[in-house]
């Protein structure tokens, strides 16, 4: 399966997904372009020191989002991928986006859903006192960090925890859960009924 990536900032996703593959023989997926929004997002460096093609579009030199976003795509769909990954993006995707790969578009996202949805979920955990959170890998629907849940795995917070901290445990959790849910993507392992998505084979 040929895979579109999208980051927005350090791509520490991107790069633990880069070295999945690469160890992997049986992955069944590759990466054939990154795309940002940002033309400073440091996950970049991931994708040209693995060689792999870069598209930048920032919103800011485009009229409006819905022009941003057709030419984002535009320069994705030259390189045909079959499915799209945000790993780290900060922009909404809209279902016209959505509709170019549907059941195709899957985001991982820092805390166990439906709990804190949105930019600030490592913050909003921390400040609401929860003492248990995690990571979620779930496929994108219309609605922001709503679309059927791939896999989820819990990370519990430390009396001490700073927000980086958290962050930083969370993303450990991420770094193996998110490629091994690509894997299974990739593997056409996964099947979505409804809001459940079944595991042909056993979950990680
Ligand atoms: C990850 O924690 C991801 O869940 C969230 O943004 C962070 C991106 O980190 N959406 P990185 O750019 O992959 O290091």
């Amino acid at each position: 399966m040929r895979l579109a990536v999208l980051v927005s900032g350090s791509g520490t996703n991107l790069a633990a997904l880069l070295r999945a593959i690469d160890g992997d023989g049986g992955f069944g997926g590759e990466v054939v372009v990154v795309g940002s929004d940002r033309s400073d997002a440091g996950g970049l460096r991931h994708a040209r020191a693995a060689d792999v093609p870069v598209v930048v579009e920032e919103l800011g030199d485009h009229p409006d989002r819905a022009t941003w976003e057709a030419t984002l795509v535009e320069r994705l769909k030259a390189h045909q991928p079959d499915a799209v990954v945000l790993a780290g993006f900060m922009k909404i995707v809209s279902a016209d986006f959505l509709a170019h790969w549907p059941h195709r578009v899957v985001n991982t996202h820092p805390s166990l859903l439906p709990a804190f949805a949105g930019a600030h979920a490592v913050e909003e955990a921390l400040a609401y006192g929860v003492k248990v959170t995690g990571s979620t890998v779930h496929f994108v629907d219309e609605q922001v960090d709503h679309g059927p849940i791939i896999a989820q795995e819990a990370v519990p917070v430390h009396p001490e925890d700073t927000e980086d901290a958290l962050h930083e445990r969370i993303k450990e959790v991420e770094h193996r859960l998110f490629p091994a849910c690509i894997r299974a993507l990739c593997r056409g392992e996964l099947e979505v009924v409804g809001r459940r998505v079944h595991w042909a084979v056993p979950r990680p």
